[in-house]
Formats: C-alpha cells, structure tokens, sequence
C-alpha cells in the first residue's frame, strides 16, 4: 500500500477524503495532521480526533498551524457550521492528539518511509510551507503532493480564488514551486463530483458506521450548497477527489500546465494562474485535473465504505 499522510482541515469534505483513505487497503495512512481552515487550528484538530474515534480507529494526529504563514486566518463557518464539522453527533475524542506538532510528524514519517511518501493536503497549505521552509531536505523523500486547491476557471470564495489557496497564498506558492510533483484538484473537477439525493440514500444503505456518517456530513453539507443561486444538483466533495486521484487516476483528465499562484493582486488574489493556452512558455510544472468520471468516482466511495464492519 502507498505511503501517505493526510494534511487537512475537517470540514465535511475532509472528513469523507479521511474515510476513503482509511477504508482503501491500497494506501496506508501514516499520519494525519491538521491546519486552520475550514475553522479554527483547535476546532479542525478536534474534528479530526472526533471522526477517528467514533470509528474506533487510533491514528497519531498532529496539530500544525494555527495562522496562515502571513496573514490573517480566513474561516469558512458558513459552510461547515460552528464546530466545522456541524451534522452528525460525535463523541469526544477518545485519545489525544500527537506530542509532535505537524510538521515533526510529517519528518518523521518521511524520512523513516522505505518508499516515498507521497501528501494530500485538502486545507489551505500552511502546514507544507512550513515543513518545506524548515525542511527542504526530505523533498527528494517526497513521491508527490496531491492537493485539493485552486481552479483553472473561477474561484469559489472570490470571483477568482478557491478557498484553500486563498486562504494561504504563500504557502501555495511555495508549494507549486517546489520542484516537488504536484497535482491540483481544482474546483474544475471538483464541482463535477457532486452527490445526487439517491446516491446519498444509497450510502445510507450501506448500514455501517463509516456510511451512517458520510451521509450524515452529506445531509448537512447539502444544505449551503442548494442555494438556487449555484449550479449544483448535489454537494461537490472536492477533498474527497484528491484522495480518490491517488487511488485510482484512471477515473480523471488530466492536463499539464505553468500553474502560478498569485499573491499581490487586488483582484486575483489567490488565484492559480494556469496558462492553459501556453502563452508564457514557461516550464508546465503542475498536473492540473480537469474532469472526472463521475459514476466511477461515487462507486469507488461505496466500495470503500463498504469494507467498514
Ligand atoms: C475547499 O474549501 C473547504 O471548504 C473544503 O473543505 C475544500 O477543501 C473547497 O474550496
Ligand atoms: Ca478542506
């Protein structure tokens, strides 16, 4: 199974990425850690220990930033509820999180891997800058990061950036330029991967824990995005694509590009710049997925939950 560790901000999305993760026998979760985002650095830490302990699954959990590397946290409570993960009722954690802070879990595991290991961030990417910034040596460890951010086309917090990329655009930038592989799951595809009603019912019937709560985080993350002003017919589980590209790219488009992050503008902060015509001539340094096969994405999810007792 390949080596991962999963970098998120839990937020519904990130919660089901953590359960397709989990359940799939093909990768194996070496760490989890967590970042400011969705909501608060301790409100995402917390939801995270919350998932793995009403599954009954004991992972090391290491906490990471708490602030954006240079400026102020951005929030998406409107979304995701006070808690961040408003819906389904969990416990308190069962155990605590690790002594370790994000980015020494993350050295730790990388440079103790026999294989590479490869990083799906699906928060905004403070915790990877750090780790880079401080850490540049264990890049040659590192198979690839494959990261929910961004779009080609559109943004969803401001008319041009998406979310997680808005939220820390240094870290990204330092991230796209990292030398490291990196592939985006943009909200090109990730808006593709809605959930119908029926599919919901469908993962309701599945019966288990895992599936009782995937649903239940679908119910509740429905509720923002049925808003008649957007196109959606279902929720759009844009973290759950990334992790799904690991397990099995052959269900996405994907097209290479210069991907640059933009920084400064007044605009366009935030935005990923992909030159999708070509017009820089500057090296294509970032896997950009474009479209996925929807059908297959949802069957993946289910055969997944599937396998929880
Ligand atoms: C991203 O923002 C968050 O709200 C989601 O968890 C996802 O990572 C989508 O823009
Ligand atoms: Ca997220």
């Amino acid at each position: 199974a390949r080596p991962v560790i999963i970098d998120c901000d839990p937020g519904h999305d990130d919660a089901i990425a953590l359960l397709l993760a989990l359940g799939s026998d093909d990768l194996d979760v070496k760490g989890i850690t967590t970042v400011a985002g969705n909501q608060t650095g301790d409100k995402t830490l917390n939801n995270a220990l919350r998932v793995l302990s009403y599954l009954g699954i004991e992972k090391e959990v290491a906490q990471g930033a708490t602030q954006p590397l240079m400026r102020d946290l951005i929030t998406a409570a409107e979304v995701h509820g006070e808690s961040g993960l408003e819906g389904p009722e969990l416990p308190e954690p069962s155990f605590d999180k690790s002594e370790k802070t994000a980015t020494e879990l993350m050295v730790k595991i990388i440079s103790e891997s026999e294989e590479k290991v490869t990083l799906i961030p699906t928060g905004p990417l403070t915790n990877i800058g750090h780790l880079l910034l401080a850490h540049p040596e264990v890049k040659d460890r590192i198979e690839e990061i494959v990261l929910m951010g961004g779009a080609c086309f559109g943004g969803n917090w401001t008319p041009a950036a998406e979310f997680n990329i808005l939220v820390d655009p240094e870290a990204a930038d330092i991230v796209y330029n990292s030398g490291i592989p990196v592939t985006m799951c943009g909200l090109d595809v990730t808006h593709r991967a809605q959930v119908m009603k029926d599919e919901t019912e469908r993962i309701r019937g599945i019966g288990n824990k895992a599936s009782t709560l995937v649903a239940e985080l679908l119910d509740y993350f429905a509720i923002f995005h049925m808003n008649p002003n957007f196109p959606f017919e279902g929720p759009p589980l844009h973290d759950v694509c990334a992790v799904a590209y690991v397990l099995n790219r052959e269900i996405f488009t994907v097209r290479k590009h210069h991907v640059a992050i933009d920084t400064v503008g007044e605009l366009t902060v935030g935005a990923t710049v992909v030159d999708y015509y070509d017009m820089s001539g500057r090296e294509k340094n970032v896997n950009v997925v474009m479209d996925l096969d929807r059908e297959r994405f949802i069957a993946l999810l289910c055969e997944t939950l599937e396998k929880y007792s």
